[in-house]
């Protein structure tokens, strides 16, 4: 699957809380940043992480995808090469960066899972 099969990921609409937050904090977010996802109750779906299947379900952020998916940690620090996953859950400290679908540094706390997600971690 390529990056162009991969529906485009919801950005914050006018109206959603989050919405211009990283105009106002002048840190640079993907586009997606600051959406809101909620899990639902619905049919799960499949990615793939580092090659491997992982099930998701419609909501649910690529970090709980993970954690979920009996994955802890997927980094490790330049220093000292202690692992990294989920810390603080909520895009604050940047511990849980992926790769998805080729598009680099996503925190996987903010991003939401999409059916056919390619994830790399590392
Ligand atoms: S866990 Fe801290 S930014 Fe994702």
């Amino acid at each position: 699957m390529t990056t162009s099969q991969h529906p485009e990921r919801p950005r914050p609409a006018a109206g959603d809380p989050l919405h211009g937050e990283a105009e106002r904090s002048g840190v640079t977010q993907p586009p997606h940043a600051g959406h809101v996802v909620r899990a639902r109750p619905e049919p799960g779906f499949e990615i793939s992480v580092d090659g491997r299947p992982a099930t998701a379900v419609p909501g649910q952020t690529l970090g709980a995808v993970l954690y979920a998916n009996g994955i802890r940690s997927w980094r490790t620090t330049r220093i000292g090469g202690r692992p990294r996953g989920l810390f603080c859950g909520i895009g604050v400290c940047f511990d849980c960066l992926v790769t998805v679908n080729g598009e680099a540094s996503l925190r996987a706390c903010q991003t939401e899972a999409l059916p056919g997600d390619e994830v790399t971690t590392g």
